[in-house]
């Protein structure tokens, strides 16, 4: 039985680290259940766990203990190769530094995840023209990422994650480095993928507005996470379908 593309939860995951004599418990029993098309935030102080559990939905990094349900599919038990196909199939990244190879010019970028695949040359730069098209950087496809804005370098990453079309799209505080009126438009396009493609996004952010435009909102702390209320009916933001 197959869920929908792009469902996800995570049942009591717990992740420490130890370094040297001590141990650091990061997640102490973590539960989370998305769907497939989704939009969500989360939010939480500096150091409260953000990025490892960022890293662990995205299959970069595996829990300590704890069951991970992908699509219906328990991944817990998986190897390395098994795990890094199926996040190079199914998740797509976004990082506030951006990360762009900077002696590659935008379409080579976004032809970086179809590489790895296999994809041919040529089928992946009209692939990376077409999502730089509709991302609005269709007239930038040869430049480099130094001949770029932050705003636009944010633009051809959002579409290298999703050039392999992932069910799941994860973003770490893409708007970090971005001014506010970037910020805006790039959370803008962030809402007209999520629900034009139905991909499910999942973004973290220290940005109240830009939680705000998301349809839910959660917040880690004491290595734990609480969904906040819904947004209140008719409150702006939001261009995706609204939840029942
Ligand atoms: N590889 C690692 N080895 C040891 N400790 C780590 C490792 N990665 C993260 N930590 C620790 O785990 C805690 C959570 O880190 P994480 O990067 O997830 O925080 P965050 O919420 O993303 O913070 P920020 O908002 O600053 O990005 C921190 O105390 C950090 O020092
Ligand atoms: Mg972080």
């Amino acid at each position: 039985m197959t869920a929908p593309r792009g469902a996800l939860r995570l049942i009591d995951v717990r992740k420490s680290y130890r370094v040297g004599p001590v141990t650091t418990e990061v997640l102490r029993g973590v539960d989370l259940e998305i769907k497939a098309g989704d939009l969500v935030s989360i939010m939480g102080p500096s150091g409260s766990g953000k990025t490892t559990l960022m890293n662990i939905v995205g299959l970069l990094d595996r829990p300590s203990t704890g069951r991970h349900v992908l699509d219906g599919r328990d991944v817990s038990g998986l190897g390395d190769d098994a795990l890094s196909r199926l996040r190079n199939a199914h998740v797509g990244f976004v990082f506030q530094a951006f990360h762009l190879l900077p002696r590659l010019t935008a379409a080579e970028n976004v032809c970086v995840p179809l590489v790895y695949r296999g994809t041919g040359r040529r089928e992946a730069l009209g692939r990376a023209r077409a999502i730089l098209e509709r991302v609005g950087m269709g007239e930038r496809v040869a430049h480099r990422p130094d001949q770029l804005s932050g705003g636009q370098k944010q633009r051809v990453a959002i579409a290298r994650a999703l050039v392999g079309m992932p069910a799941l799209l994860l973003a770490d505080e893409p708007t970090g480095a971005l001014d506010t009126d970037t910020a805006d438009e790039t959370m803008g396009l962030l809402l007209e993928l999520n629900a034009e493609q139905g991909v499910t996004v999942l973004i973290i952010t220290h940005d109240p507005a830009v939680a705000r435009r998301c349809t839910r909102r959660m917040r880690i702390d004491g290595g734990q996470l609480h969904e906040e209320d819904p947004r209140p009916p008719g409150s702006a933001g939001s261009t995706a379908p609204r939840r029942a």
